[in-house]
């Protein structure tokens, strides 16, 4: 029964509805009656929104204002997230010795810098990546090492390199790690792809999500990458259809359907296939060169799940005759590179970055299966330095600064 997968992937869509809402009160430029008790901006009326001991109109106290900023907690939390070990008794003396919270502070965040430089923390960053990419373990006869992908993302942070290489860097793309020595090996990927496109390319990833029509291949560049499970569009004009609206922006019959189809992407019976798959579709076919090996070959290696026996999957099978691939409506891509590129420069695509550096730092599980979503005006002060430079290092060292970090 091959299409449990994609049953269990269904089953468990989540929709996440982020709310947000605020209203900020403009204080500025009301005048005040300083004899009237009415008047609000009284200050010697006791219902005065601007006294700070009114008790009347103070924010709702909540829990996070009840933290304390503490610099050796977070300096023994940090160790543990970063290098996988308690301070010394050293660093826990420099800092809780260093005099006052500003020294303390100041103290703490040296202890930081010197961690984000420790191998320690490399080989933590491996094990982290390994963790979002679900890839690992060795090269095993045809089957390529699923370390390579991990590794590549590890030094790209590491070295501070711009995240976008995961998506765009064209060689070096399987380097590996030594890890008494500490140091990276620059590597090719050797699978004989046209042209690298960072992970996206990597033979450890291709092998592991290999299935029917590449779709698990393509669930995986979404899922870590967007930090969100397919569907990916919702531009469309909700249109009623069978079992529910069509909300997907392409055109609904671009999707292959039809009672002649080996698999009818058009079916609103059960679900409206067509919202993820009119998305999906435009997708796999660039990855379903890759065989079960991660190797590229010349023609499509993926099978098509036809009754009573599967298929060598063609593109009639996904998209109508002369319909573009593409990442998202507007966005099209006629190969890796090109799909790379646009994944490159898809804002979703930093604020999942960012979401799950924040996430890294503040112990939470996987931010898709957890569902664990951070909301954006967290993230928002973190992604707009981000997206100056797409220094993922920087982004995680300024979070374990923060003061939601330091404080308890
Ligand atoms: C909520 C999004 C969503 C909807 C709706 C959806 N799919 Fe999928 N489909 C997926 C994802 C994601 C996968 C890849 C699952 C995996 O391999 O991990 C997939 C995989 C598949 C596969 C390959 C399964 C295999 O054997 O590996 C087929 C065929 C398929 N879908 C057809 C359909 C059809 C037909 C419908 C409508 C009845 C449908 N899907 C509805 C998201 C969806």
């Amino acid at each position: 029964m091959r299409t449990t997968p994609m049953l269990l992937a269904l089953a468990t869509a989540v929709f996440a509805a982020a709310c947000s809402g605020s209203s900020t009160d403009n204080l500025e430029g009301s005048s005040s009656n300083v004899g009237d008790p009415n008047d609000p901006n009284n200050p010697n009326n006791p219902n005065n929104p601007n006294d700070p001991n009114n008790p009347g109109t103070d924010p709702e106290p909540t829990a996070l204002d009840d933290r304390q900023v503490d610099y050796n907690e977070a300096l023994r939390t940090a160790s543990l997230k970063l290098v996988r070990s308690l301070p010394t008794l050293e660093q826990i003396k420099r800092v809780h010795e260093a005099g006052d919270l500003a020294a303390q502070k100041a103290a703490y965040e040296a202890e930081l810098d010197a961690m984000f430089e420790d191998p320690r923390f490399t080989a933590r960053m491996i094990k982290w990546w390994r963790d979002v990419m679900r890839q690992g373990g060795g090269a095993d006869g045809d089957q390529p090492s699923r370390e390579t992908a991990p590794v590549f993302a590890a030094r790209m942070v590491v070295e501070g390199r711009p995240y976008t290489d995961l998506f765009t860097a064209t060689a070096d793309t399987c380097p590996t790690y030594d890890e008494a020595a500490n140091t990276f090996a620059s590597g090719e990927c050797n699978n004989n792809v046209p042209a690298h496109a960072g992970v996206l390319t990597n033979p450890g990833v291709q092998f592991q999500f290999y299935s029917n029509m590449a779709f698990r291949r393509v669930r995986w560049v979404q899922e870590i990458f967007t930090c969100a499970k397919f569907p990916a569009e919702q531009g469309g004009t909700p249109t009623k259809m069978g079992a529910g609206d069509y909300t997907n922006p392409w055109q609904f019959e671009a999707v292959t359907g039809g009672a002649e189809a080996f698999v009818n992407f058009q079916d609103t019976s059960s679900v409206v296939c067509a919202n993820c798959h009119n998305t999906m579709n435009r997708i796999a076919p660039l990855f379903a060169n890759f065989d079960m090996n991660g190797m590229w070959q010349d023609s499509f290696q993926v099978q098509t799940p036809a009754s009573p026996d599967p298929v060598t999957s063609e593109f009639s099978h996904y998209l109508r005759d002369g319909e573009p691939l593409a990442w998202r409506f507007g966005k099209e891509v006629t190969n890796l590179t090109e799909l790379g590129a646009q994944i490159a420069e898809d804002p979703i695509v930093h604020e999942c970055a960012v979401a799950r550096a924040w996430n890294f730092a503040m112990s939470k599980e996987d931010i898709v299966s957890e569902a664990t979503t951070v909301p954006t005006k967290v993230l928002q002060p973190y992604l707009d330095d981000f997206k100056a430079d797409f220094n993922f290092k920087q982004v995680l060292l300024s979070i374990f600064k923060s003061e939601d970090f330091v404080s308890f």
